[in-house]
């Protein structure tokens, strides 16, 4: 190990695992796999440097990959400090691919690995959340210019980029990935969905069936995270400020009510809103006894913790990803995965086959990028529908299923207003 290495992992030792982990997730994505052959005849990415920050998980690992073969230079960091797999990080190492993350790591450590990334110059951004794109636009400006475009993986990201364009600042195009309808539909539904009921599961050992659940934001998550729970047993409660929203979990045969009144019921509470202080003082201080706090939004900012904190007495660590804090009249509230995003942190993230497609859409949007180089502004682009739709022709291929294409009389009438009753 030399001391200018541009990798930081927790330990080299874990390759092996890594690997193990990477080639059962590989089976899992045949869209990514089929991407990553094209690339390696054709090498769209050819010496364009990549600035990753993504969640290091093996599904990534399947991505970075591809994105090899297609001859880019990538350099990879995590989107979250609690979310890495060491193993799979170390496994990439040994690809040849750096690595700036290790589970756990602190602030302080997170924002030194997102500068490593941006050490290499990249031309092409891939963000999830938006961190590395912010810190790029702040601290290290002088760098911008070299800059293609760049990917933004989550709603959280978007939000947060579009607001940047709003203001004037953004300097250089991002395609929105989570936007297409292969993305939102399908990895924020079914994989936020069964990941973050897998995430609470693994920490707790809950029994699901007769619990109150009180899920807040029904958006494409929400959608998820309440579907699977009601699939087991739960009784879901909604809380929500968006009134189509509230009257579509209504109508799919959900209870809806603001959270101050579902605080006081609920045994289980999932925060899914992408916004700030969404449980707070006067929701701790109406909760059961025993209720168990979870986030899987993007920043761990939607349970206000200092808060919980200071209504504490103390906390203890009762298992792992589970603190169990006793507030001064004697309740205790537990808090899972220090309210960072549950499924991450406390399970392995998404199912691989849901990646599959997030990640397809982010390697085609990244040549997509390269191919249109120069030609797109500095603003927050969606995905072409070319490629939304693509990959999930691609995706129907490898399951085997075929469907019905228009007659060319349909596609006529389609397009046309003639004929009425
Ligand atoms: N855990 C994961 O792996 C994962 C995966 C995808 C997205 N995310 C993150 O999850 C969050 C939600 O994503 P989404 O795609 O469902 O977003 P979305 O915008 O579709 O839904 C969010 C919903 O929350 C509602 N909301 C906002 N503030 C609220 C409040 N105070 N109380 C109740 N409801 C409120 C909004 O009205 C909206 O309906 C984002 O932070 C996103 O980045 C996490």
């Amino acid at each position: 190990m030399t001391s200018n290495k541009n990798y930081d992992i927790k330990d080299p030792t874990l390759a092996e695992a890594g690997r193990k982990r990477i080639e059962w997730a590989t089976r899992e994505m045949p869209v990514v796999k089929l991407i990553r052959e094209r690339f390696a005849k054709e090498k769209p990415l050819s010496g364009i440097r990549i600035s990753a920050c993504l969640h290091i998980t093996s599904e990534t690992a399947n991505l970075a990959l591809a994105l090899k073969e297609g001859g880019a230079n990538a350099i990879l960091c995590a989107s979250n400090p609690l979310s890495t797999q060491d193993d799979a990080a170390a496994a990439l190492v040994e690809y040849g691919i750096p690595v700036n993350a290790i589970k756990g790591e602190d602030q302080k450590t997170y924002y030194k690995h997102i500068n490593t990334a941006l050490d290499q110059e990249p031309q092409i951004t891939v963000d999830d959340g938006a961190d590395l794109v912010t810190t790029l636009h702040t601290e290290r400006s002088n760098l911008i210019s070299k800059v293609i475009g760049g990917t933004e993986e989550t709603t959280t990201g978007v939000i947060r980029l579009r607001s940047l364009a709003k203001a004037g600042g953004l300097k250089y195009p991002i395609i929105a990935v989570n936007d297409a309808q292969t993305k939102y539909l399908f990895d924020n539904r079914y994989g936020t969905g069964q990941s973050t009921i897998d995430g609470i599961t693994r920490a707790t050992n809950i029994l699901w069936a007769g619990r109150k659940v009180v899920i807040c934001g029904y958006g494409w998550c929400g959608h998820g995270i309440a579907l699977r729970a009601r699939g087991l047993g739960a009784q879901v409660i909604i809380t929500e400020v968006e009134p189509v929203r509230a009257i579509e979990a209504v109508m799919d045969g959900y209870q809806v009510m603001p959270l101050i009144e579902a605080a006081q019921v609920g045994d289980v509470f999932i925060t899914i809103a992408g916004n700030k202080n969404v449980i707070d003082k006067a929701h701790f201080q109406v909760m059961k006894d025993g209720a168990l706090l979870a986030n899987s939004g993007h920043f761990n900012v939607e349970i206000n913790i200092p808060v919980l904190e200071s209504l504490s007495s103390g906390k203890q660590q009762v298992r792992p990803f589970v603190e169990g804090y006793t507030l001064k009249d004697g309740r205790r509230l537990y808090l899972l995965g220090e309210g960072r995003l549950i499924n991450l942190a406390a399970a392995e993230g998404h199912p691989a086959n849901v990646m599959d497609m997030s990640f397809a859409n982010q390697a085609l949007c990244m040549e997509y990028m390269v191919k249109n180089r120069g030609k797109l502004k500095p603003k927050v682009y969606p995905v072409p529908e070319r490629i939304d739709k693509q990959v999930a022709r691609l995706k129907l291929d490898s399951m085997g299923i075929n469907i019905d294409t228009l007659t060319p009389e349909q596609e006529k009438y389609l397009n046309s207003w003639q004929e009425g009753t």
